[in-house]
């Protein structure tokens, strides 16, 4: 069993607070985002599908991904908003993929999650995964630690220039800013930024 199916089985889930990321719906708010334009995104990492189904209640249709079987039971479980879904699977791995087309990722504790060695990869699998001109949102947990605070992850802490150095291949930053809502205790850690697939 991986280590994250196991954290969703005994209920370890502090991440999980129980509704969207904060700077998601203040993402949205605004109207007319690349994530409204989108025909389908992509939330890798969805957990239990709070942002999955933010998307889906501002009429975007959305598919959440997640590697722990038991993740997805529970987004599975919870009222549909419209036509979101949920798939288990490794978003290294291709066999999710096949028959499915994304033009956005919104992405959310999902990179501050896996090894930073997998970093590499995760932008390598986002850029398989957009087409050229889709568009990569997302929330970057960039200062989980406080200074002093005993600093092993997950989450993983990376900087704005690591992040865009890692995406420069594959994707254009367009847009970025420090948003102003956050879960209690995140304020100013996280970094949204919206990479266009060149
Ligand atoms: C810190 S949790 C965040 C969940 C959700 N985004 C939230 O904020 O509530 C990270 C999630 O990523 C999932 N995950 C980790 N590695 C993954 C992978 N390689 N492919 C898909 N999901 C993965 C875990 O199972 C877990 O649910």
């Amino acid at each position: 069993m991986n280590r994250w199916e196991e954290l969703w089985q005994t209920g370890e889930t502090p991440w999980d607070k129980g509704y969207a990321a904060p700077p998601l719906s203040e993402y949205l708010k605004r109207g007319d985002t690349v994530l409204h334009r989108a025909k389908r995104v992509l939330v890798p990492g969805c957990g239990s599908g709070h942002d999955v189904r933010e998307l889906q209640r501002h009429g975007i249709g959305t598919t959440g991904l997640d590697l722990s079987e038991t993740a997805v039971v529970q987004a599975r479980a919870q009222t549909a908003v419209g036509d979101e879904d949920y798939l288990c699977g490794d978003l290294f791995a291709e066999g999710w993929r096949k028959g499915r087309s994304f033009d956005a990722v919104w992405e959310h504790t999902c990179f501050c999650a896996i090894d930073p060695e997998l970093r590499p990869a995760y932008a390598r699998a986002m850029s398989e995964i957009l087409p050229p001109g889709g568009w990569l949102s997302g929330a970057f947990y960039l200062t989980p630690w406080d200074p002093g605070e005993d600093s092993t992850g997950p989450p993983f802490e990376a900087s704005r220039e690591e992040i865009i150095d890692l995406f420069e291949p594959w994707f254009v930053l367009r847009e970025d800013w420090v948003p102003s809502k956050a879960y209690p205790g995140r304020e100013g850690k996280e970094w949204l930024a919206v990479f266009e697939r060149k």
